[in-house]
């Protein structure tokens, strides 16, 4: 049997098209089929350093879904996890959109089951929904407001105080909102595990050897490790700290893949990844995620314009209700 035709029997299985590509310049390869096919690369700061060089636009989650709500592209190539496609899709139902590997999920969004998020939010029907992006869609049609880590402030903010609120599903992120707000949002118990994964033991050794250093922190990090931050933002929140900081040392807790873009715009600064609480290559904490989207893998889909996201019309329909107040908010 033809090789793609085998690799597209198993794809729903492997997740990406499993083809040998010998001999092929992959750079040189996407941009031409980008070109041919009016493309669009949207990469997240987490994606390998070969991606985000080859990106159109690289970005946080919300200035992602911003590119994705405004392209004029006819395929949209989203070099991210699974969720981050999916709402690019609801925004572009008409569009294709492309993930390299379909099995690029998020330990975030699994820790939300909508079965058991609806039976949880039947017990509190006095309370809006609120929720991160990363979640499906099923979750995103069963809440009122979607946000992302740079705009959850505000838009927590611009409900009513008396309002009573779930937030799901990261309960990190969500605790920190409480704090912030002075709410006291219901929280779902999810969490990112690569945010999870930093060890405050080693982190202070760390520190102890570089105490000019500033530590700077995503707010899905657990609260004894915010704690200790000077500054807590988004990935794009990070990237301006850094930028904008007299400072020249850093060390930085969240995924790695953020040091490419921090140590391209400030080559006079010292970047320091926080370690992770397991010993590895990197020393550092690493999305396994968004790590199987290779040049490989992006090359393949935008050839064979698959793996695509598909979601159900109603679904849909839903889905986009929250994600738009959020745009709305986010302008
Ligand atoms: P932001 O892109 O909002 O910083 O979120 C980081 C993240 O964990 C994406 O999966
Ligand atoms: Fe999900 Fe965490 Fe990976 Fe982001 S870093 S995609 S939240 S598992």
């Amino acid at each position: 049997m033809d090789t793609l035709v085998v690799a597209k029997k198993n794809l729903s299985e492997k997740g990406f098209l499993d083809i040998e590509t010998p001999n092929i310049d992959y750079v040189e390869e996407i941009l031409k089929l980008k070109k041919e096919k009016n493309a669009v690369i949207l990469a997240h700061y987490y994606q390998i350093d070969a991606i985000q060089q080859i990106a159109d636009f690289v970005g946080d989650s919300l200035a992602l879904a911003q590119q994705a709500a405004k392209t004029d592209a006819d395929i949209i190539v989203f070099a991210g996890v699974h969720f981050m496609a999916e709402t690019a899709k609801i925004l572009n139902p008409t569009k294709k959109v492309l993930l390299p590997d379909l099995l690029a999920g998020c330990s975030l969004a699994d820790s939300c089951p909508p079965e058991d998020f609806a039976a949880f939010k039947k017990k509190h029907p006095e309370h809006l929904v609120v929720t991160y992006i990363n979640c499906s869609a099923e979750i995103k049609a069963l809440s009122d407001y979607v946000c992302t880590s740079s705009n959850a402030k505000k838009i927590i903010e611009s409900i009513p105080k008396e309002q009573p609120i779930i937030f799901a599903p990261d309960r990190n992120l969500g605790d920190y909102l409480n704090k912030e707000t002075g709410r006291e949002m219901l929280l779902w118990d999810g969490a990112c595990m690569v945010h999870e994964a930093f060890s405050m033991e080693k982190l202070i050794d760390l520190y102890k050897e570089n105490p000019d250093a500033e530590i700077i922190a995503h707010p899905e990090s657990e609260a004894h490790l915010l704690k200790v931050a000077k500054y807590i933002g988004s990935t794009s929140g990070l990237l301006n700290h850094v930028k904008n900081s007299k400072n020249k040392k850093f060390i930085v807790a969240t995924e790695a893949g953020i040091l490419f873009q921090m140590s391209q715009e400030n080559p006079d600064k010292e970047i320091i990844p926080a370690p992770a609480k397991e010993n590895n290559t990197c020393a550092c904490s690493e999305c396994a995620y968004m790590k199987m989207n290779t040049m490989k893998k992006l090359y393949l889909c935008l050839q064979h314009e698959l793996p695509n996201i598909e979601v159900a019309e109603e679904l849909s329909k839903k889905a986009i209700i929250p994600i738009q107040r959020m745009l709305a908010l986010s302008k």
